[in-house]
């Protein structure tokens, strides 16, 4: 078999995994691997010290290369990269899900133009095959409905919130010395990271391109220890979701916490796993869950691309369709004011008569019907004031928010302390 040469933008924690197991397949041979520093210490034995360059475009440009392997993460320099590798006709391997998210329709038809291919399964859910599965082995079916943990940060945070009962705040500070979280956790927190990777798998998944500008996403810095044990206390946990729904030809898509029912496979994904939910018709519902992240389970899923490419390479003149992302049509999106979600509204109260009928009356002018309510005395103060939590039946965002807009008004609502969507 005829080697095939790969050359590495980007040698961290991925890049060192994917090296390694790419040692195991003899006719696949790194030649190049571009990295920051040439003298950092690296946790590879025997790393030929003559294959690094900090020059990457050496690399794209090298005419020995068959398929460039993209893992520094970022717009920039990844994107202008990614666009010469491609016009020097080499077929691309990436984990970088927000320039997929961001820059993902100029680059497939720069990819079809030059006749090679990009993939992509490292860059939603780490190790978990998400991507060619959707494409190829589920390819039978009409796919409506994702519901997913994407982010491993996040729910490593609400795990631990939710066992513990501690703070947001308290966990988050463990989470960066442990290293599980980034010193600037944004990213992750505020849910742009999962906002990428759903933006990508529902594209794959609907065979219509979701713009990111659409997403809805919201993160958890606001969810209180509190949140999580009223959540406990109604039988639910809080997760981070990444949702994706198509209705009516149009892509309601979105990532924001919600509480999930303890029964509810999605709640039984603790720390930094991911899982995936996907309805479709034939198939009805599956789940896949495994490492989000780290070093063998990306580098997994970043060689089984390398391999597909390989095996194809050399072969034909046109790579497999599969492999190939060609969406002519844009999804229609979904407003967030026009979802119908069930929600978890935490309000402080004056304690004194009549309250819970004004809330109860609020909510009834705004078509709101309501599920459950528990009332708490509140622990914050004296006995003038109580905590209310309602949740609601199904209804309207947009009545919702003007539901919590008339509230604030109220002299009786001393705080709207939060507002959740609940899973159905
Ligand atoms: N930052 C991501 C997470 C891992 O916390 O899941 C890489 O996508």
């Amino acid at each position: 078999m005829k080697k095939i040469n790969v050359g590495i933008i980007g040698l961290g924690t991925v890049g060192s995994g994917v090296v390694k197991t790419l040692r195991n397949l003899d006719y696949i041979e790194v030649v190049q691997i571009a990295v920051k520093s040439l003298n950092k210490k690296r946790n590879i034995e025997n790393l030929d010290e003559s294959l690094l360059t900090t020059d990457s475009f050496s690399v794209v440009n090298n005419p020995k290369v068959d398929i460039v392997v993209e893992l520094i993460g970022g717009v920039n320099p990844a994107f202008e990269l990614i666009k010469k590798a491609i016009e020097n006709h080499k077929h691309i391997v990436t984990a970088n899900k927000e320039l997929l998210a961001k820059h993902g329709e100029e680059l497939f038809k720069l990819a079809e133009k030059n006749n090679v291919v990009i993939m992509y399964e490292a860059a939603v859910g780490g190790g978990i095959p998400i991507i060619m599965p959707v494409k190829m082995a589920l390819s039978a079916n009409r796919i409506d409905k994702i519901a997913a943990i994407l982010n491993g940060t996040t729910n490593y945070i609400l795990t631990k919130m939710e066992q513990e009962g501690a703070s947001y705040g308290d966990v988050l500070a463990e989470a960066q010395r442990l290293g599980y979280a980034e010193t600037d956790p944004t990213g992750d927190v505020e849910g742009f990271d999962a906002a990428y990777k759903i933006a990508t798998l529902a594209t794959i998944a609907f065979k219509k391109r979701v713009n990111i500008k659409n997403i809805y996403r919201e993160g958890i810095t606001n969810i209180s220890a509190k949140d999580m044990a009223y959540a406990k206390q109604l039988g639910y946990k809080i997760k981070l979701i990444a949702l994706a729904k198509m209705k009516n030809n149009k892509a309601d898509v979105r990532v924001h916490p919600m509480l999930v029912k303890t029964s509810h496979t999605l709640a039984n994904i603790n720390g930094v796993t991911n899982a995936v939910m996907l309805q479709g018709e034939p198939v009805g519902q599956i789940v896949l869950s495994g490492p989000g992240a780290g070093e063998f389970p990306t580098a997994s899923s970043v060689v089984g691309d390398i391999i597909a490419i390989s095996s194809e390479l050399h072969k034909s003149e046109v790579m497999l369709p599969m492999m190939r992302c060609k969406h002519e049509q844009n999804a229609v999106p979904v407003e967030i004011k026009d979802t119908k979600n069930k929600y978890y509204i935490l309000l402080n109260v004056s304690n004194e008569p009549g309250v819970i009928g004004i809330i109860g009356g609020v909510c009834g002018k705004h078509n709101i019907n309501l599920a459950s309510l528990l009332q708490k005395d509140s622990d914050e103060a004296d006995d003038m004031s109580a905590e209310v939590v309602v949740i609601t039946a199904k209804c309207l965002e947009a009545d919702v928010q003007a539901a919590i807009t008339e509230l604030k008004l109220n002299n009786c609502i001393k705080e709207v302390k939060n507002l959740i969507r609940v899973m159905e």
